[in-house]
């Protein structure tokens, strides 16, 4: 870092942007200015004084003096203009905003690199983990298997919740919404959206492949029962959210789904709003990482080692290169609902019990077809727990079809 300050524009003054700032006064060596804050509501009350702001973030966006963007709003359509209009005038953008980036990272990441802007985005894939730089760096030259993780704290605050006092899911998410670990809409965190979206991220850094958020296999928490987690203890397991990637084929799976985990794999004791990432490398072999996923100093902390990350460089993207469509895989899953005959591509059903007037079943299905499915599957608030079993679909040969009548899949169970 050079003696001099840096103009910062800090857009957003939520938990995060004043996370931000707080740090940016008592670290970084007093080498950053903040010359202005763009906010939205003009009524709110707010902890500096009204000079400190403007209104209009195009304002700030266009002010001579800035050298460096620090996108910390909820916008997604303002977000998109102050990150593309600020690459595309070499101004280094630092951002959290997770739905915006995942939802335009090809674009934005294609952007970064044509104009050699930095974009880094630590702080919007899970806090205070320093996964993406981990990634990045350390690992952009091994090969990665998998990422496998729990990124959302809010539904591991619920489940751990549900478990440790034997609760409803209701009556967790109150609990939650009351400490302030869940938004009064918790659909981003409860069906699974905000980890998908963390999940697109890391994929870039890990495989190199940039991964629709629509492609990822998601379902939430919502339709996790009592009598749930006590089946799960029975057997000596747990239920957690997991987010899981790796690559198929010539794509990349990516999974966001309820999971069963025996007791002692290590996600199993990651409790209340904790996050963790395990990073499976191919020589190195499994790296743990495990911290505050979300938070205004930790978020506000990621944001400024971005900060001076940036001014020395942006993500390498050694990797990267267009996802194919995965070839599909199959999982193992536990079904709740009333008429489990409607689901298309169920193999192998293995038990079918009474529940409450539902019926649950055990079954094998392609993630392609489950996929198709979850809208329905939702909307009958059925229950959908993955076993944590995961099988390869191997192609039938061009011989093999020649000589069978029958159409056959051969499996082989890789875990
Ligand atoms: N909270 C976390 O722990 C966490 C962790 C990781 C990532 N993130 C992400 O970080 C971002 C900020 O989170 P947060 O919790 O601080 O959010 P928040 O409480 O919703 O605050 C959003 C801020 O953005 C401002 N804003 C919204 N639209 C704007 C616009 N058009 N122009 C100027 N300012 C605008 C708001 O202004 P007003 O103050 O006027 O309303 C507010 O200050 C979000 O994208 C979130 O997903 C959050």
């Amino acid at each position: 870092m050079s003696t001099q300050k840096i103009n910062i524009g800090l857009f957003g003054f939520g938990p995060v942007g004043q996370g931000f700032y707080k740090l940016a006064g008592q670290r970084a060596n007093n080498k950053i200015n903040i010359i202005r804050i763009a906010v939205k509501d003009q009524k709110k009350e707010r902890t500096l004084d009204r000079s400190a702001f403007t209104f209009d973030y195009r304002e700030l966006l266009h002010a001579p003096d800035l050298e460096l963007i620090v996108e910390a709003t909820d916008d997604e359509r303002a977000g998109y203009e102050i990150i593309k209009t600020a690459l595309l005038k070499g101004i280094p953008v630092v951002s959290a905003n997770k739905k915006l980036l995942a939802n335009n990272l090809e674009e934005f990441v294609d952007l970064s690199i044509k104009t050699q802007t930095p974009l880094l985005y630590e702080a919007a894939a899970a806090g205070a983990i320093p996964i993406i730089t981990s990634l990045d760096s350390y690992f952009n030259d091994e090969v990665v298997n998998a990422i496998r993780g729990i990124i959302n704290g809010t539904t591991n605050y619920i489940l751990s919740s549900m478990l440790q006092q034997g609760i409803s899911f209701e009556t967790a998410l109150k609990n939650a919404q009351e400490l302030g670990f869940a938004e009064s809409d918790p659909k981003n965190d409860v069906d699974a959206y905000d980890a998908a979206f963390k999940l697109a991220l890391l994929s870039v850094h890990a495989f190199g492949k940039i991964l629709d958020v629509n492609d990822i296999l998601r379902y939430g928490i919502r339709f996790i029962k009592k009598e749930d987690h006590q089946e799960a203890e029975a057997l000596d397991k747990v239920i957690k959210l997991i987010a899981h990637v790796f690559p198929s084929g010539d794509g990349i799976e990516g999974l966001v789904l309820p999971t069963w985990l025996a007791k002692e794999d290590d996600f199993s004791s990651v409790s209340a709003e904790f996050n963790a990432i395990e990073i499976l490398a191919k020589d190195s072999g499994a790296h743990l990482l495990k911290g505050k996923g979300a938070g205004s100093l930790p978020t506000g902390s990621a944001l400024l080692n971005d900060v001076i990350k940036a001014l020395s460089g942006g993500y390498t993207y050694k990797k990267l290169n267009k996802a194919q469509n995965p070839d599909g895989i199959e999982i193992e899953v536990i079904l709740t609902l009333k008429n489990p005959s409607e689901i298309n591509g169920l193999l192998e059903v293995q038990k079918q019990v009474e529940a409450n007037g539902n019926i649950k079943i055990t079954a094998w299905i392609n993630t392609r077809d489950l996929k198709a499915q979850i809208g329905y599957l939702e909307e009958n608030e059925a229950g959908l727990i993955s076993t944590g079993r995961i099988r390869k679909v191997i192609k039938q040969s061009k011989s093999d079809k020649l000589s069978c009548t029958e159409k056959k899949i051969q499996n082989e169970v890789l875990n």
